[in-house]
């Protein structure tokens, strides 16, 4: 008889998919047991190729967060695919292709975009979702939060903010989905070894893992893989009375 997988029978939804922790996401779930879509503005493909090989059913849909019409449109591609959704992993965010500067150099432009898709792009997904959970009596919801908002990354000022505001939203957001049996809670990842976290650093990449990897209890840099098994755990039922919490997936930086 096979072994019962902690997400058999969930249907999630991951947003920036297409690659680096989105993409490690989707594989996890999938061979957690869920039936996943993999959503990006991006192409997908080859994280539905990825994720495929454990087994389960998984499903590309282009997603742009900050339009609400695009996030509707990915939650009834879930529902067309798989019949439901039951659990949303808002991983999406312009973290990559920022432009690292002192808080007084940042332009405009950058700011209004950061907080567009990485604080209104979770509202937007949420709006989306959230009447599919309640029909379905439940859910689970994982924001995308960074070590960055807790410590304070300095010359990243619009990141590390929006990356903040993503943990207030988790909490207010909790205490009004929570009638609903609906849960919300966000992730803290420490810098993790990406494409994302790559081009981020530029230059400075060695060096900044280095630095952040000595502020650790645990000494490595993290892998996609030491930063998944807790977004499966808060998508899982092993989790179901947690909700508006902020995990740190940092090594132990921040120990409270
Ligand atoms: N990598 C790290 O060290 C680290 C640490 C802490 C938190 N995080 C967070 O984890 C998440 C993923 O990190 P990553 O390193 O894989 O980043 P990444 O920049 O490589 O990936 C982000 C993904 O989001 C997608 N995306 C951007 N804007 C979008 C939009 N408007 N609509 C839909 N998709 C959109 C991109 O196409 C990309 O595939 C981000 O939320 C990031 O802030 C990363």
């Amino acid at each position: 008889m096979a072994t019962a997988r902690p997400l058999d029978g969930k249907v999630a939804l991951v947003t920036g998919a297409a690659r680096g922790l989105g993409r490690r996401y989707c594989q996890d779930l999938v061979a957690a047991g869920a039936s996943v879509v993999a959503a990006d503005r991006d192409d997908c493909s080859e994280t539905v190729e990825l994720a495929g090989h454990a087994g389960g059913a998984v499903v590309a849909v282009r997603l742009d967060v900050v339009d609400l019409e695009s996030c509707r449109h990915a939650v009834a591609a879930a529902q067309d695919a798989f019949g439901t959704l039951d659990s949303v992993v808002n991983n999406a965010a312009l973290y990559a292709t920022l432009t690292m500067g002192p808080f007084d150099q940042l332009t405009d432009d950058e700011w209004d975009a950061v907080m567009n898709v990485n604080v209104k792009g979770i509202w937007n997904m949420c709006r989306a979702a959230v009447a599919p959970m309640r029909e379905e009596g439940g859910g689970s919801i994982v924001n995308i939060s960074s070590l960055a908002a807790v410590y304070g990354l300095p010359n990243a000022l619009h990141y590390t903010t929006s990356k903040a505001a993503v943990i207030g939203l988790t909490r207010g957001l909790a205490r009004e989905l929570g009638r609903y049996w609906i849960r919300v809670n966000a992730i803290a990842p420490s810098a993790v070894k990406t494409e994302g976290t790559r081009e981020f650093f530029g230059d400075h990449y060695e060096h900044a893992l280095d630095t952040i990897a000595g502020m650790q209890s645990l000494r490595r840099s993290l892998e996609p893989a030491d930063v998944a098994g807790t977004v499966t755990y808060l998508l899982s039922d092993a989790s179901r009375f947690v909700t508006g919490q902020t995990l740190m997936v940092d090594g132990g930086t921040v120990v409270s």
